[in-house]
């Protein structure tokens, strides 16, 4: 299989992309360095499967060309951390919603229409109280004058 990861110089796109290359798929993952390392991919980067690319989500001009190559896409690439969330809360939006949108536009507009999974987060589930939720719940959300929620608000967007 073709796989495609966005985030891939990250924690989980990282070991997914190892995960792949062990089970003999090509891997192709981008990133643009922000909160990524090149350490994550170290023990894999000579591998003959693997493939990367040093890119923005927001701007990657052969994103078409790999959806189409692809098989598989992980949509990892957000801006994460609460350090980050809370110093930069437009970049939060302006990535993790509008890159989501890309990819998906791209998938939709393909040829195949790869298999997409998305990365969301349990911050979608807000503020409740409750012990315990499940995803059809009704959610209660803090202002968006509290630059925290960026996060929550830009995952829950991809989700919708
Ligand atoms: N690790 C967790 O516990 C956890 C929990 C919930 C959700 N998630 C989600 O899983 C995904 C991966 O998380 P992670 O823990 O591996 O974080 P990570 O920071 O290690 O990986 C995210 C990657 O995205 C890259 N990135 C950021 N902006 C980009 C852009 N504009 N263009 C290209 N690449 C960009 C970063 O450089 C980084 O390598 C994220 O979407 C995150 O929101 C993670």
């Amino acid at each position: 299989m073709n796989i495609l990861i966005t985030g891939g110089y990250g924690f989980i796109g990282s070991h997914l992309a190892e995960y792949h290359l062990n089970r003999g798929d090509h891997a192709y993952i981008i990133d643009n360095l922000s909160t990524g390392s090149l350490d994550n991919i170290s023990t894999f980067i000579n591998h003959p499967l693997f493939h990367f690319e040093e890119t923005n989500i927001l701007t990657w001009p052969d994103l078409n060309k790999t959806i189409n190559w692809a098989d598989r896409v992980y949509h990892l690439a957000a801006v994460v951390g609460v350090y980050r969330v809370l110093a930069e809360p437009i970049e939060v939006v302006a990535t993790n919603i509008a890159g989501c949108e890309r990819v998906l536009r791209a998938v939709a507009a393909s040829q195949w229409q790869p298999r997409t999974i998305i990365a969301s987060s349990s911050e979608v589930y807000g503020h409740s109280q409750q012990p315990r939720q499940n995803e059809s719940d009704t959610l209660i959300m803090e202002s968006s004058t509290n630059a925290r929620w960026s996060y929550s608000i830009s995952k829950l967007a991809d989700e919708a």
